[in-house]
């Protein structure tokens, strides 16, 4: 099989973590015996900086053309003040809305080998495996009308039935390979806008007797999730509270750095880490690699079809955290701290290692 991806590497450390992916995804795509060709395109800060906008139509275009898109990050110091629709920003929504990407699949999953390397105790960590549906091309993002003057500043946070609908049908599917718990996040204690994503929420649920849905405060989930993470199963809510959110889950996993997404729509899909351009460390070469070498596997399950390559580098991350090497962000004085080159090296020794721990043919398509 021959597939086409388009990758944009972005701004700060985008491009560090999409090169270690790379190595990565073409690593393990010849184990596979597939062949993926990438084209790279500017998008962001980047964009903005050769072409004056931060997203042009070519680059559009090339993710049309594509099977799947690889993203690393927008954004940074230089470009903060720019007008609105200028922003390296703008340019991550108009592309996730054009490609019609109306769901983030946000997993949060946590590694055994790192559960002492987490901020939070071991009994409240372990075992925590979730997933986050976050609505991505509604709400209060895209609302209009939209603005500010000098006395005012407005979004408007509006859904549609079948926007919620769509989003509700993924999440009910998910959970019935999974625990078959479903948590809706919303605010519609105060919020019209919740109020009516709950009552299609509860109207989608009768189509799935067999799957428990739960509603949650944002304010109460945002503390559930800190309190008592293994509670959730599959959590689904809206565009701005699963931005939220999954920051959240990211840092109870270990780290923004290990947090991997995928965004889907009926036709296109976009895989991206959920943390940004980490203006803060870029061109140090010490970000952690995980959250987009982890997107790519999401890449190969969701859009190559292809669950044993997933697999295959979710093992070899377990496998190299085991063994206890560690970047910067999530290491302490006992371990080994190694940079983001060093990091992909040892993940794509581990994959060649557990590859060939496999029985020959288990890892077959
Ligand atoms: P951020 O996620 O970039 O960084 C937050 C903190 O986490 C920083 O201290 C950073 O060093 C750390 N961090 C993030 N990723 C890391 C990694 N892989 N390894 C180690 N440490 C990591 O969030 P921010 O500082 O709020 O935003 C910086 C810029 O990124 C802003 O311009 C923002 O708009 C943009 N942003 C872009 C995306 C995206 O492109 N998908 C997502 C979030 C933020
Ligand atoms: C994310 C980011 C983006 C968002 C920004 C950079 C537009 O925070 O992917 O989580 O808010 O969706
Ligand atoms: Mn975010």
């Amino acid at each position: 099989m021959k597939y086409k991806l388009t990758l944009l590497p972005g701004d700060g450390i985008g491009p560090e973590v999409v090169e270690a992916s790379l190595k990565v995804m073409h690593y393990v795509a010849g184990k596979f015996n597939v062949s993926v060709e990438t084209q790279e395109q500017l998008m962001g800060g980047c964009s903005f900086d050769a072409h004056g906008t931060p997203l042009t139509e070519e680059t559009l275009q090339a993710c049309y053309d594509s099977d799947a898109v690889l993203l690393g990050a927008v954004g940074g110091y230089k470009w903060e003040n720019l007008e609105h629709h200028l922003k390296p920003e703008a340019a991550l929504l108009k592309l996730r809305k054009s490609l019609g990407l109306f769901a983030n699949i946000r997993p949060a999953k946590v590694y055994s080998s790192f559960v002492d390397s987490s901020s939070l105790k071991r009994e409240v960590l372990e075992g925590t495996n979730f997933v986050v549906f976050r609505e991505l091309t509604g709400g209060i993002y895209f609302g209009e009308p939209r603005g500010f003057d000098e006395q005012h500043g407005y979004n408007t946070m509006v859904y549609t039935k079948p926007e919620i609908e769509r989003i509700a049908h993924m999440a009910f599917k998910t959970a019935a390979n999974r625990k078959g718990v479903v948590t809706s996040v919303d605010k519609a204690n105060v919020l019209e806008v919740s109020q009516f994503w709950r009552n299609i929420v509860e109207e989608v649920a009768k189509q799935y007797p067999d799957i428990e849905l739960n509603h949650m405060y944002v304010d109460n989930a945002a503390m559930q999730i800190v309190r008592d993470p293994k509670q959730f199963d599959v959590i689904v809510t809206g565009n701005i509270f699963g931005d939220i959110i999954s920051d959240i889950a990211g840092m109870i996993t270990g780290s923004l750095g290990m947090l991997p997404s995928a965004s889907l729509g009926s036709k296109y899909a976009l895989y991206e880490p959920v943390h940004g351009s980490a203006p803060d460390i870029a061109g140090k070469n010490i970000a952690n690699p995980i959250a987009t070498i982890s997107s790519v596997g999401m890449m190969f399950e969701h859009s190559f079809g292809m669950t044993k390559a997933a697999e295959l580098i979710e093992a070899a991350i377990e496998q190299t955290l085991s063994q206890g090497y560690r970047t910067a962000d999530i290491g302490s004085k006992d371990d080994k701290i190694v940079n983001t080159n060093e990091f992909t090296d040892l993940i794509i020794q581990n994959i060649e290692v557990v590859y060939n721990e496999q029985a020959l043919g288990v890892f077959t398509l």
